[in-house]
């Protein structure tokens, strides 16, 4: 399970020590002696021997182990908010030696039980078809310097009791099957959950999807009905307009009514609300429900919405809101650390795909929600604060686990959450190059009277209020458009200079990667959408959407400069002269590059405060 479950306050020594016990469900010992007289019985030892003598002995010591593991995990979980950080590095580096006392026994238990399998075993076929013994050799696996790829499709159990616990969802230590869970994936929705709710993560579970698509049709399925309503902000990825319109709403699968909103602040999204909550009065009479869908930044442009006042006035209005937040990663933008509840979307969704990896090695994706919403073990239920402001009981098959991810199959194998996790690692690197690079970029063409740019990062652009209110240190994301609609080109002109813009641009239909992409939302990931609504969506065949990435912003700039003059001069001679100089963009590049660094440093806590915490 990707949560770390918390000790149970009420279970007795006695109760935990039993958990430990291949009959934890019908034992009928009263103590850690019969409970070990029990565990001989149950693999049929007999105790008078000494084989029976040591197990019997090592099985109390483990009962007892057991015990005090618990007790000193709720002493560490009460005690540690008020631990000074000396006495925490002090408890980490004891509890990692603790660690490696353990696989110390394992592994030393691995020579006695080697030789008796390799006795069980010793016809050639079997050994053949069998392949080496799962636990052997695997034990020293735990101390990889990286997640172990846990290419498998099942998992070895350890008792009839313990796999009926996990089909329950009540033991967390066996994974039973690599399409709903396995350690590398769960190691990548743990890491996920601590990057995107930091102190709050104790509260969030993250659900690995084998793709963005995946994550976003997982919750979909998940939340919307037959005929409930669902609001969407208008710049969304063309995909996810796809299956909105071409499934969802489709009135021979669910009849869905999928409702859009333009502008980016609370206010165009009230007007909408309010108006679509008259419009569907009769089916909101019979119980259908209204959602509301959100991407920010959004496709193309990397417009910010208002998220907090949106969701606080979905919550109002007893709607659950999903947050598409791929193109600013946790690096920019984490909108489940807003202090209230009702401001925070109730699932925010990844692609890991882009950004978060990298590098584009893989597609895979991500839904975060509450725990409660997320995960509860069979036939169980939560208590717990709703986001509409109301105490709710939040039952374990209303649970994204339990309604989608366990009975559907598009999940994170391990190698792909491999990819991820290795990615991920140089996140910060990676962004703060490529804001630096988007901010020169935009003011570079900004600086060319034919150009529209569509970018918050120019301070006179119309979301530029938004990205200061809602992106880490003002940043923009590194995602935006410029269309040429001022000149007028005919569409073989602009298609040959689009066509020249290789290799330092990359010609390829994604987004975030290190390598800056363009391509014309019209013809590619909005293709879908008609002209009307390209038109309402700001996309015009002109539009050019730039993926910016890592490299030295200004080889960007000369390739284009060089691409105009070749394409557009012979047409209007003075096309290209219009640009700012190269002077202007080298200093402009390097005033840029210390701005950013010098906020990176002013926003990140100073030595005494990293001591103090
Ligand atoms: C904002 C956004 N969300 C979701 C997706 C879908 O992700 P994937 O391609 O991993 O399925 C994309 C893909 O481009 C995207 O840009």
């Amino acid at each position: 399970m990707p949560k770390k479950i918390r000790p149970s306050q009420q279970s007795s020594d006695f109760e935990i020590a039993k958990s430990l016990s291949p009959r934890r469900k019908t034992s009928r010992a009263n103590n850690i002696d019969e409970l070990a007289q029990e565990q001989l019985a149950h693999f049929s030892i007999d105790p008078d021997t000494a084989m029976g003598q040591s197990l019997a002995s090592l099985a109390q010591s483990l009962y007892q182990a057991n015990i005090d593991l618990h007790h000193m995990w709720t002493a560490s979980v009460q005690a540690l908010q008020q631990l000074d950080r000396k006495d925490r590095i002090a408890y980490f580096n004891a509890k990692k030696f603790l660690c490696f006392q353990l696989a110390k026994l394992l592994d030393s238990l691995q020579n006695p039980f080697r030789k008796t399998y390799q006795s069980l075993i010793p016809e050639q076929s079997s050994r053949i078809a069998k392949g080496p013994y799962p636990i052997f050799d695997n034990v020293t696996a735990i101390f990889s310097a990286t997640p172990v790829i846990t290419r498998t499709a099942t998992y070895l159990y350890a008792c009839t009791e313990w796999i009926d616990d996990a089909f329950q969802g009540k033991e967390p230590l066996l994974e039973v099957y690599s399409r709903l869970l396995n350690p590398t994936s769960i190691s990548l929705a743990n890491h996920i959950v601590d990057l995107e709710c930091g102190h709050l993560s104790a509260e969030y579970t993250a659900w690995n999807f084998n793709s963005g698509m995946a994550a976003i049709d997982g919750i979909l399925s998940h939340l919307l009905g037959y005929e409930d309503i669902i609001i969407c902000s208008r710049n969304v990825y063309g995909g996810t307009f796809q299956l909105l319109h071409d499934w969802f709403a489709k009135p021979s699968n669910l009849n869905v009514a999928v409702e859009w909103f333009d502008g980016y602040d609370v206010d165009s999204f009230k007007h909408v609300y309010d108006r679509v909550k008259k419009q569907y009065t009769s089916r909101i009479s019979t119980g259908r429900k209204i959602y509301v869908y959100l991407e920010s930044p959004c496709n193309p442009h990397g417009y910010v919405l208002d998220v907090a006042a949106i969701c606080d006035y979905a919550h109002r209005n007893n709607s659950l809101v999903i947050a598409d937040t791929t193109v600013a990663t946790p690096f920019l933008y984490r909108p489940m650390l807003r202090e209230q509840l009702a401001e925070r979307p109730d699932f925010v969704i990844h692609s890991y795909t882009k950004d978060i990896t990298g590098t584009g090695v893989t597609t895979a994706g991500v839904v975060i929600g509450r725990n409660e919403t997320m995960f509860i073990p069979k036939n169980e239920s939560v208590t717990a604060m709703n986001s509409f402001g109301k105490n709710a009981t939040f039952q374990w098959r209303d649970t994204l686990f339990w309604n989608v991810y366990y009975v559907k199959g598009a999940f994170l194998d391990s190698e792909k959450a491999f990819e991820v996790i290795n990615g991920s690692r140089t996140l910060e690197l990676r962004m703060m190059r490529k804001v630096i690079n988007t901010v020169v970029l935009a003011r570079f063409f900004d600086s060319h009277p034919d150009i529209n740019v569509n970018c918050n990062a120019l301070e006179n652009n119309h979301n530029a209020a938004m990205r200061k209110q809602y992106m880490h240190m003002e940043l923009p994301a590194p995602l935006f458009t410029i269309d040429m609609e001022k000149v007028k080109f005919d569409r073989s002109t602009f298609t040959r200079f689009f066509d020249c813009l290789e290799p330092t641009f990359s010609h390829m239909v994604s987004l975030g990667q290190s390598n800056t992409m363009v391509l014309c939302p019209a013809l590619t990931s909005h293709s879908e959408m008609s002209e009307e609504k390209l038109n309402e969506a700001g996309i015009h065949l002109t539009t050019i959407r730039i993926s910016v990435g890592d490299e030295d912003v200004r080889s960007l700039i000369a390739h284009f400069i060089r691409t105009t003059e070749l394409v557009f001069d012979p047409l209007i001679p003075s096309f290209t002269a219009k640009f700012m100089g190269a002077k202007q963009i080298d200093d402009l590049y390097e005033e840029i590059y210390l701005d950013v660094h010098r906020r990176w440093i002013r926003s990140s806590p100073g030595v005494i405060s990293l001591q103090a915490r």
